[in-house]
């Protein structure tokens, strides 16, 4: 099969480690008869230096026309430093989720066993701890309007707003995951306090009557906070809105220690991105020793979710893994001899 894929290898260490994604799938391409053509765009900082915006329209047009996006990162601390810049790298990532519709951003949490002992948490609270985090991502108080500041300035004010439809639409996805998985749904609000959160409980509690084999509990966000790093076992597939899905997957992120290697998707309605969930990473920029293992990872997702290539995307991740007990890998990891981006990246696609 033909497959577009639109390659934004975007700010800081995103393209060497993008790179190594593309190398794997063309790899994957020869082995099993696909042939993947990438169009490279531009997004981000990058973006902005080139054409004056983070998410310019042909990048847009690219990613609608493609069967699904790889995306590295977005970033750079000359923006970080100065907040009062009018166009921000950020704003590229949003424009990207809204204008192409991507409201479930899916993030899987899993432990490698060798890097456990790089857990700030201890090795028999999170030894086998796998969930994944469904968060919505094109709502709530990211995109609220009204937002701003008073005429005199001395005011500020952000709007979080969700509607039945948008809390259907990525609850129906939670559900989904729960029930391929070990159907547990573990709701986070704060509806105690939020009109968003109460409407979010009562869709979900009405839908959950359509899925009776599904256990679903709800928690406020932040002893949601608490029992993350307190039971990270307990936990199958979290869903919650835009905000609190941010914060709280970061905290996931890292309780596995292997921040480097854990890939997401964010699911489109016009087409889906992928990309890790580590950032730009600037102090690593064109060195060649940033971990490429999310981003493959993350093309492994892609080829499950929106191209339904399963044995291939479990390829990738067969490959991935015996990278690691032969010891293939970067610095942040390596225990032994460290190896570079590109020698990792073509140690996967040579092996795959
Ligand atoms: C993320 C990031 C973004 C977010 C930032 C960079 C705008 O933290 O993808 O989680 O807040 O959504
Ligand atoms: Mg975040």
């Amino acid at each position: 099969m033909n497959y577009k894929i639109a390659v934004l290898p975007g700010d800081g260490i995103g393209p060497e480690i993008i790179e190594q994604a593309r190398k794997v799938l063309i790899a994957v391409g020869k082995k099993y008869n696909h042939q993947f053509k990438f169009t490279d765009a531009l997004v981000g900082a990058c973006a902005i230096d080139a054409v004056g915006d983070p998410f310019p329209e042909e990048t847009f047009r690219l990613c609608m026309d493609s069967d699904a996006v790889l995306f590295g990162a977005i970033g750079d601390p000359k923006y970080d430093n100065d907040p009062g810049a009018k166009v921000r790298p950020e704003q590229g990532l949003l424009a990207m989720r809204k204008k192409l519709g991507l409201y479930a951003n899916i993030r899987p949490v899993s432990t490698f066993k060798s890097l456990l002992h790089k857990s700030p948490l201890r090795t028999d609270l999170v030894e086998g701890a796998d969930f994944v985090v469904v968060r919505e991502l094109t709502g709530g108080i990211y995109f609220g309007e009204p937002r701003g500041r008073s005429e005199d300035q001395k005011k500020a004010y952000d709007t979080c707003t969700y509607t039945r439809e948008e809390i259907e639409r990525i609850a129906l996805l939670g559900f989904e995951y729960a029930a391929k998985r070990k159907k547990k749904l573990t709701v986070v609000d704060k509806a105690n306090i939020l009109a968003t959160s109460r409407l979010w409980r009562e869709t979900l509690q009405e839908m959950a009557k359509g899925y009776k084999d599904i256990e679903v509990d709800y928690i406020f966000v932040d002893n949601a906070a608490m029992q993350i790093i307190q039971w990270p076992k307990k936990f199958d597939v979290i869903l919650t809105e835009n905000m609190f899905g941010d914060i709280l997957s970061d905290e996931a992120s890292v309780i596995t220690g292997s921040l480097g290697l854990l890939p997401s998707a964010s699911i489109g309605i016009h087409t889906s991105v992928y990309e890790p969930i580590h950032g730009s990473y600037p102090q690593a920029a064109g060195k060649n020793i940033a971990n490429p293992l999310a981003t493959v990872l993350s093309a492994a997702m892609m080829l499950e979710i929106s191209l339904n290539l399963t044995g291939e995307a479990k390829a990738i991740r067969d490959v991935v893994e015996r990278s690691m007990q032969a010891g293939i890998v970067t610095t942040d990891i390596a225990e032994g001899k460290a190896y570079k981006t590109s020698e990792v990246g073509d140690w996967l696609a040579g092996n795959v």
